[in-house]
């Protein structure tokens, strides 16, 4: 009798072990992290170590950027002033905001923004997960509070669901500024007909006036290479270029 109790209770015990086996969650690709697909001639941009690129968090960062949820009367998404056809600006002197309000300066292209060591013209914002913050809150563009922006995402059991995949967390401001971030570090320019010549060594890819052009460009007759310079085109300074004797903006002053 105490043998056969002691083989039952010897079964549960196997029995049991294997069925929290077969519920353990399946590995999600979606998770792993990948390596961002930079263009010829790029270096490989700095990651924050709490925010590698995976396929689930870059999806669910590309689907934050063009939801309109983010505005408190969600007709804007960030998406509306950083459209994909107009290489992420809007093309408009100063950008759109909510109710007919206008933004204080004009959307700049976020393509290779994951180069960039600070956001904004004036270089305000010191990283990319910050920058998220200021769109929404902005009375200006998207007027909203993020903490309701959350509760909105957190009552959205689709999204519930996409963070959870994507950092085993909750929709909070944490997780919402780092998806898209994590979106925005993907996005390159390269593959221009520039790049083609540059990289391809396709001659043909620039016409003779755009090459003359490019000679001026990066000689002291044009002097523009000293500080549009390198892969993007920039030095990252900020420099008075004299356009103007009065400017309205005073800028980073
Ligand atoms: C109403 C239009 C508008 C909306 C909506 C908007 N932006 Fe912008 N964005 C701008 C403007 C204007 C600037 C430049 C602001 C400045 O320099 O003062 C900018 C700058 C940026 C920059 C800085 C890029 C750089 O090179 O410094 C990033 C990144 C960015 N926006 C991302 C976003 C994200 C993410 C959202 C949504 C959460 C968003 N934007 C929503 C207009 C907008
Ligand atoms: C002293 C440094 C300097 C030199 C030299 C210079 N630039 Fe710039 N350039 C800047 C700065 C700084 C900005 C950003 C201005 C602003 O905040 O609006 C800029 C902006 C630009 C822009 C607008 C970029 C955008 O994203 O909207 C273009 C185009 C441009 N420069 C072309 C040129 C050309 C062409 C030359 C040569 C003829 C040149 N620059 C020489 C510093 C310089």
């Amino acid at each position: 009798m105490k043998k056969i109790i002691t083989l039952l209770i010897f079964g549960i015990i196997v029995f049991s072990c294997k069925k929290e086996k077969a519920t353990d969650p399946i590995p999600d690709p979606g998770n792993e992290e990948i390596l961002l697909d930079i263009p010829q001639g790029f270096p490989y941009p700095y990651v924050p170590s709490d925010n590698k690129p995976t396929p689930n968090r870059i999806a669910l960062g590309e689907k934050l950027f063009f939801d309109p949820i983010l505005s408190r009367d969600s007709s804007l998404s960030c998406g509306s002033c950083h459209l994909p056809n107009l290489k992420f600006t809007d093309g408009v002197p100063l950008s759109a905001g909510i109710s007919g309000r206008t933004a204080m300066r004009n959307s700049m292209t976020i393509l290779n923004v994951a180069y960039q060591p600070y956001a904004f013209w004036d270089g305000g914002v010191p990283n990319l997960e910050q920058q998220v913050l200021a769109p929404i809150e902005n009375p200006n563009e998207m007027d909203f509070d993020v903490n309701l922006a959350v509760e909105r995402l957190k009552n959205n059991p689709e999204y519930v669901l996409e963070f959870q995949k994507s950092y085993n967390l909750d929709p909070s401001v944490y997780t919402l500024t780092r998806a898209i971030a994590c979106y925005e570090r993907t996005l390159f320019t390269g593959k221009s007909r520039y790049d083609r010549l540059v990289h391809d060594g396709d001659s043909s890819a620039l016409t003779i006036s755009e090459k003359n052009g490019m000679t001026m460009f990066f000689n002291e007759e044009g002097d523009c290479f000293h500080c549009h310079v390198d892969y993007n085109f920039t030095d990252y300074s900020f420099q008075n270029n004299g356009l103007y004797l009065v400017y309205p903006d005073s800028g980073r002053a």
